[in-house]
């Protein structure tokens, strides 16, 4: 790297395959999810689909390390980052956090926080020191791939929480893409917000499937034909944990299903 090379921000588009193997899910001895496996392939958009209850969010949370932070909570089985077991001892949780990124469904940005710190509040987690000029280009190009950056650019040192819904919830995309991560886990991202608004999350959620790897999780099955390329259909029959019932293309999942449930789900005859 020469140093006339300094400042210019290179943001390398690193999507990664994600890979659940055989995951189980426990809070205390309630068992929540059983032997879920899955691939979630580089630069593909993969929805979560399925009535509540059936442990999608448990799942989004193991895959990034969150399940564990409450007390009662286990689990088993493998998750596989490129290949890289993020559950190996000695892994540093802040980096999978920032290598496997998250979006709740109420947008979180740090209110009294100004939009330009909310975005690169992140880097000082992972440790990597960054000078002005590259946290601003960093900035920049996390509010526009995040859909915001016209929205802000001339308000950046105003709260985070002046915002609309909407925007708190493209400022949370663009502080989760700040640390260029690999994946991009959504839990509902747009279940708070006006369909316009939402139509702004889904445009940003197809442009950014190129460098990104992005799960979502929606109630919204004309979100997840709209907005993703493979589905996952989770059910909990009956008092069991919940598992994957279909899992294919979303094409296919909405208009071949193979299984009756998926056939039932995905047309709202239940959940
Ligand atoms: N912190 C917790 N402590 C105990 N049980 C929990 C906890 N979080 C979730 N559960 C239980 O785990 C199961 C799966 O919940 P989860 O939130 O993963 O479902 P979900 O599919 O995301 O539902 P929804 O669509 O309503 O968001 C449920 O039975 C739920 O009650
Ligand atoms: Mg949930």
């Amino acid at each position: 790297m020469g140093g006339e090379d300094e400042g210019e921000y290179e943001h390398t588009p690193t999507a990664r395959t994600l890979e659940a193997r055989a995951v189980s899910a426990w809070f205390g001895d309630h068992k929540v999810l059983d032997r879920v496996s899955l691939e979630m392939p580089a630069g593909r958009v993969t929805a979560l689909i399925g009535p509540s209850g059936c442990g999608k969010s448990t799942f989004l949370r193991i895959l990034n390390r969150m399940h564990e932070l409450v007390p009662s909570a286990s689990l088993a089985g493998e998750v596989l980052l490129d290949g890289d077991d993020v559950y190996a001892s000695g892994r540093r949780l802040t980096e999978v956090r920032a290598r496997i990124g998250m979006v709740f469904q109420k947008p979180n940005p740090f209110p009294a926080m100004s939009i330009y710190d909310n975005v690169t509040s992140g880097l000082k987690l992972t440790g990597v020191r960054k000078s002005r000029d590259e946290q601003d280009e960093i900035v920049e190009y996390s509010l526009t791939r995040a859909g915001l950056w016209t929205e802000v650019r001339d308000r950046l040192k105003q709260p985070g929480g002046a915002l609309s819904g909407g925007q708190q919830q493209r400022l949370c995309i663009a502080r989760s893409l700040a640390v260029a991560p690999e994946v991009l886990l959504m839990d509902e991202p747009c279940s708070a917000l006006d369909p316009t608004s939402t139509n702004r999350i889904e445009e940003t959620i197809k442009e950014l499937a190129d460098e990104v790897t992005i799960v979502i999780v929606t109630h919204n099955m004309q979100q997840a034909a709209r907005i993703s390329d493979r589905c996952a259909f989770f059910l909990a029959r009956a008092g069991s944990p919940g598992r994957i019932v279909e899992y294919g293309d979303t094409e296919a999942m909405f208009n071949a299903p193979q299984d009756q449930a998926t056939y039932d789900y995905v047309n709202g005859r239940f959940g």
